[in-house]
């Protein structure tokens, strides 16, 4: 499963059908998994039988109880409905111009000339990106300690003794996993901390009508908004959000930008065709890249729900509290669904949209991804901006996917070569 996910995930398919059951860590009692469209439609849909929230509850030390990615309903919905206007698609074009300015910063590192591996390049862009857009960090200081404290706390290294059995995860003093974790965890709280109470101060000051300083950032939004009752975010609630935003959204935008860039260095037909589109003035091709790339190579591998009560799938029985996995990869490629499977052809969606529940690289349901606008636009500023000024080609053999957690990521980090294209194209 960790070697090989995609063709571990495609031969439980092939030899145990749409539904079965493995026991993996950290689902010791046994884990459903769906891998059929339809199967995963209803996981991922039927929302009383299946609940989202518990299945993340490994990660609540680390985000807090009060993070939308581990929460149960009702109070799941609560805070869906707080968080979700801020990431509207109308609301977040506005970031584009930010997006770019990132990205030319980061463009030195990645023009090499030599094999430069993308994902740990892409996984800089999009945290900073998120000290931007999310936070609202305009001061280049600010923005490096919030980096510096952030890399050292979401890094795997440090966020993989959540996967330790319980008594390994104690805090045994500094140089233990368990007091390394809570000593960054404490950083990251106590920066975040002070940047919402810096900020309530200013917005008070503002609705004084002292310094009105108009932020658009998804911080300043949630600050203000509200629910039906006129209750808005506490500290605590704002501070666990924040952190499951950068959980959630830093780690898998990089994934995603570090495949797309890796898939279309090794199948250059593709590429050079995406290149002439975008040339063009198009984004059409750009999209179906992105559709095409999130289809082979999903940065998440599934979306976790607990059964409410015994029930069924596709006429196998599932006990109350069991945790049911919707598997991603085996719908993605299943070559009733998809013809050539594995072929890289981002023509493919053009033509058609695919068949209800067939590609969910963002999930489903009341608990779709909020944060795939802001991905979205953030993938696609990126791929055209660096098209726009080299071409991405190999660097060595095509990288085979590993499971990090729940993120295929490339194996050697998505290495590419990229060649300077020049001039660049004036209509850019
Ligand atoms: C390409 C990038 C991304 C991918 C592939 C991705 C994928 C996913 C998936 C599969 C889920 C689970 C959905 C489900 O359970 O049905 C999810 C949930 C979530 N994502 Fe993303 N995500 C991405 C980027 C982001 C970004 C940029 C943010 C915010 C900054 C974000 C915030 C969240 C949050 C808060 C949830 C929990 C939603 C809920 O439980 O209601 N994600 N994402």
């Amino acid at each position: 499963m960790l070697l090989d996910p995609l063709g571990y995930g495609l031969a439980l398919r092939r030899e145990l059908g749409p539904v079965f059951s493995v026991r993996t860590f950290p689902y010791r009692a046994g884990l459903v998994c769906a891998a059929d469209a339809e199967v995963n439609r209803a996981v991922l849909t039927d929302h009383e039988r299946f609940v989202g929230g518990d299945g993340a509850a490994l990660l609540r030390p680390a985000v807090g109880a009060g993070s939308l990615i581990c929460t149960p309903p009702p109070r799941h919905l609560r805070h869906r409905k707080l968080l979700l206007p801020p990431f509207h698609g109308t609301r977040i074009t506005r970031w584009a111009q930010r997006m770019r300015e990132l990205v030319h910063a980061g463009l030195p590192a990645l023009l090499t000339g030599d094999g430069v591996p993308v994902r740990p390049w892409a996984q800089r862009l999009a945290l900073d990106v998120i000290l931007r857009v999310v936070f609202g960090l305009t001061d280049p200081g600010r923005a490096a300690v919030f980096r510096r404290a952030l890399t050292a706390f979401v890094g795997m290294d440090n966020l993989a003794v959540l996967f330790l059995p319980k008594p390994w995860q104690r805090d045994l003093g500094p140089l233990s996993p368990g007091g390394r974790f809570n000593r960054l965890r404490a950083t990251v709280r106590d920066l975040t901390r002070a940047e919402i109470a810096g900020r309530r101060a200013r917005s008070d000051r503002a609705a004084d009508g002292g310094d009105s300083s108009g932020r658009d950032d998804v911080l300043s939004l949630l600050l203000d908004a509200r629910d039906e009752q006129g209750a808005g975010l506490d500290d605590e609630e704002l501070l666990d959000e924040l952190t499951g935003l950068v959980l959630a959204g830093y780690e898998t935008t990089a994934t995603t930008i570090a495949w797309t860039l890796h898939l279309l260095a090794h199948h250059p037909t593709a590429r050079d065709a995406l290149i002439a589109d975008l040339d063009a003035g198009s984004d059409r091709l750009l999209k179906a890249t992105v559709k095409e790339s999130s289809r082979l190579r999903p940065a998440v591998f599934y979306a976790i729900r607990t059964a409410a009560h015994d029930t069924e799938l596709a006429g196998r029985p599932v006990p109350r509290h069991a945790f049911v996995a919707a598997l991603f990869p085996p719908v993605h490629l299943a070559p009733r669904l998809w013809p050539s499977p594995h072929a890289f052809q981002p023509r493919r969606h053009l033509d058609a949209d695919p068949p209800p529940y067939a590609l969910t690289p963002f999930g489903g349901g009341l608990r779709r991804c909020v944060g795939a606008p802001l991905a979205q636009l953030e993938i696609e500023t990126v791929l055209t901006e660096i098209l726009a000024r080299a071409v991405p080609a190999p660097a060595g053999p095509p990288e085979s996917a590993r499971l990090l957690s729940v993120t295929l990521v490339p194996a050697h980090g998505a290495r590419v070569r990229f060649h300077r294209r020049r001039p660049p194209p004036a209509t850019r």
